[in-house]
């Protein structure tokens, strides 16, 4: 029961949930305080997301990987389709994160410290391409969760 396998599948799923929850809440809020033209709000709320992606995304997306290459190893499962459509998404995810919206992320900062207070047209453009970029994002992670559940391909 407590067994190494059982283990790294809590630790997987447990890194998991905290990634694709943490990611939905803050594009929810993101999305709210965009709504709401609330723009000293985004300002904090961009610098607060880059600190997260750096101390709770990074660590969070490699403990999911990391976790689940040890499963796939252990149960000599790791060059199945379903895994292989699972390291798929991920790695399209990551790019989306640290490929678009780490670097727009930093950009935005900038563009907001430049028109503080306003809902300038560059800072409206670039923060709407971003919480699309996050959506798209997120739907790939829902993918790979479900691809993960109901294991296409496996017998
Ligand atoms: C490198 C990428 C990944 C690999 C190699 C991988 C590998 C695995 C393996 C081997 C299992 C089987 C555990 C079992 O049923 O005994 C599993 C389950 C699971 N994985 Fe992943 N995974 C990856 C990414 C992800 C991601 C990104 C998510 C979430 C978005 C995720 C969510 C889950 C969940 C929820 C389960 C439990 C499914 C169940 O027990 O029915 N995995 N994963």
């Amino acid at each position: 029961m407590f067994d190494l396998y059982h283990v790294l599948v809590f630790v997987h799923v447990a890194a998991a949930v905290a990634w694709v929850g943490g990611g939905l809440i803050l594009a929810l809020l993101a999305q709210q305080v965009r709504a709401d033209g609330a723009w000293e709000e985004m300002a904090a709320l961009v610098v607060r997301t880059e600190r997260f992606r750096r101390t709770f995304f990074m660590p969070a997306s490699i403990l999911t990987i990391m976790a689940g290459i040890g499963m796939g190893i252990i149960g000599g499962i790791l060059s199945a389709p379903w895994i292989s459509a699972g390291f798929l998404g991920v790695f399209a995810s990551l790019g989306i994160e640290m490929g678009y919206l780490a670097p727009k992320g930093r950009q935005l900062q900038a563009l907001l410290r430049r028109h503080p207070g306003v809902g300038h047209p560059e800072v409206v453009g670039l923060g709407d391409r971003m919480l699309l970029a996050s959506r798209i994002d997120l739907a790939i992670l829902l993918l790979i969760l479900a691809v993960m559940v109901f294991k296409p391909g496996a017998i």
